[in-house]
């Protein structure tokens, strides 16, 4: 059935049903397109079983998944059974439906006495049945214990995201977060039924991804010798600060995104933000250096010569080994805050502009990003960067992420490319999201939760042939004043749960009330999973 049809339905369901009792008591978030309460619920024990079809090894992927978080919440051992005959009682069934419409992300759930139904054309969409059968499972806390209950609740759930793109963005060159952090930050995604973790790997402060063929850039780049002390510009911690993603590392991440449905978009930046690259290699700078992995924040003249074909030569090395690394389609190359005042200076440059008819430095940078894109295309990937890749023309298959307000994503789908939304006043986490006094100290903003949750992704300057552009919606997190794990879940918590319904509930259908009363389980769920939120 088509999204119009259910909303239809849902529209004849609100003026024909109790719909309190729904809002009560099912807590899902992000909430669903629709829910049906019914009279019939399923009980968990220990003979469930939960049933796959044969064949489908995506499906035994959602399978190990659930039957992983029942055994934490539980201590309960399910037992995971392929057939194509479905079993008739105390069954947890994971269905492939290839004859509804459903999306790959769609799923319906239809739990009763005997089952718990999850359908879906593809894993993905079961994958999120699954969180929301986990998220149908009431919790407590009880003297001081979290308590789950046993009772799946009689429901008939339809489910569909709005928008394609659902992320999250990490910065780990600030401050380093290590492999495990990155997969609790992942498992955090994928409750929320995301699909994107952009990984901002390198930085001015940290180049945190290995180059076989550039050791250099970890033995030198990754660490620097000391920070700047939070708030105080000329003092120091005279605490070298470092760390690293191997190969195997990564794999190993890309795994555990991909068997929970996220696609990873790394971010290796250019031309500016690349101190950490230019003090392994300066001969890649205007200047020749030398260069020291930076210590402070902000955003700094040294950036990559582009003048000098061996700039690019050294970039495309390094993206070729982060394409083998990553199969999603994007490959994020930044592009924001590049000062000119080297290129202005530098005869390489200046040359380049000569002989190419530049009109001048930005002309400059788009030569940049185009030459970069063309490399991308040939190795079947597809470009993104910040919006200052419109500059002095945008390269001609970029996509746009547009970060200092919407305007960047506005020209950019006017001009028929694909954009992301990240506008600083509601998806940076790195703002407070509450009166300074009373937060830990942070690089400033406001974005508290209800301007989160009342973000639109869509601007409404586009019409309905520009808005098909805009992918989604994603928020941001750069780590220059968080330095710890549980700081930085406290930025994220909860507003990165109000973020999940922009992207994913239909505006007709989201209510922040809702939300909120919803929001009181979810947290209880992030305090078992040893979360640091900011409290409610
Ligand atoms: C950015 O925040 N500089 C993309
Ligand atoms: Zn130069």
């Amino acid at each position: 059935m088509k999204k119009t049809q259910y909303l239809f339905i849902l529209l004849i369901a609100f003026y024909s049903c109790n719909c309190e009792k729904t809002n009560t008591e099912i807590s899902v978030i992000p909430k669903p397109l629709s829910i049906e309460v019914t009279n019939s619920s399923f009980k968990l024990n220990k003979n469930t079983t939960i049933v796959f079809q044969n064949g489908n090894e995506g499906f035994e992927t959602v399978a190990l998944y659930l039957q992983d978080e029942i055994k934490k919440s539980h201590k309960l051992e399910l037992k995971i059974t392929r057939s194509d005959n479905q079993p008739s009682k105390n069954t947890i069934l994971l269905l492939q439906d290839l004859k509804s419409e459903f999306g790959k992300e769609d799923y319906s759930l239809v739990s009763t006495k005997k089952s718990v139904n999850i359908s879906s054309s593809a894993p993905n969409g079961a994958f999120y049945g699954v969180q929301t059968l986990l998220q149908l499972i009431d919790i407590n806390k009880v003297d001081g214990k979290i308590e789950f209950s046993h009772i799946i609740p009689g429901v008939r759930i339809h489910d569909s995201p709005r928008f394609n793109w659902r992320g999250m963005h990490l910065d780990v060159c600030r401050h380093y977060n290590d492999k495990e952090f990155v997969k609790k930050y992942i498992d955090l995604i994928a409750m929320h039924k995301m699909n994107t973790f952009h990984w901002h790997l390198t930085e001015d402060q940290g180049w945190r991804i290995e180059i076989k063929k550039y050791p250099k850039l970890t033995e030198i780049g990754s660490v620097r010798s000391e920070t700047m002390i939070e708030k105080n510009w000329d003092e120091f911690d005279g605490v070298p600060h470092g760390g690293f993603f191997t190969q195997e590392d990564i794999k190993e991440i890309v795994q555990y995104a991909s068997d929970r449905f996220i696609t990873i978009v790394p971010e290796i930046e250019m031309p500016g933000h690349s101190l950490a690259a230019l003090a392994a290699y300066p001969e890649y700078g205007c200047t020749g250096g030398p260069y020291e992995v930076e210590k402070t924040w902000g955003v700094f003249d040294d950036v990559y010569c582009a003048g000098n074909n061996n700039t690019f030569e050294f970039l495309e090395d390094i993206l070729a080994e982060v394409i083998e690394l990553f199969p999603g389609e994007y490959i994020h190359v930044g592009g924001d805050e590049c000062p000119k005042e080297e290129w202005k200076k530098c005869p390489k440059c200046q040359k380049r502009i000569k002989e190419e008819g530049l009109k001048d430095e930005f002309e400059l940078q788009s030569y940049f990003i185009h030459r970069i894109e063309k490399f991308l295309i040939a190795n079947n990937k597809k470009l993104i960067g910040w919006d200052e890749i419109l500059e002095g023309g945008l390269a001609p298959e970029a996509s746009v992420m547009s970060w200092r307000g919407t305007e960047g994503g506005i020209k950019a789908a006017k001009m028929g490319h694909d954009v992301v939304m990240s506008p600083n006043n509601e998806c940076y986490f790195d703002h407070y999201q509450g009166e300074p006094e009373n937060e830990p100290f942070a690089i400033g903003g406001h974005t508290d939760l209800s301007e989160v949750y009342n973000y639109e992704p869509i601007p409404s300057e586009l019409n309905a042939e520009e808005a098909k552009h805009i992918l989604g919606a994603q928020a941001n997190l750069w780590t220059e004043y968080i330095s710890s794990p549980e700081h930085l879940e406290y930025m994220v918590l909860p507003r990165m749960s109000a973020l999940s319904e922009v992207v994913w509930t239909e505006p007709q259908v989201k209510n922040l009330d809702d939300f909120k009363s919803s929001l009181q389980k979810l947290v209880l769920r992030f305090e078992f999973k040893n979360y640091n939120y900011r409290p409610l």
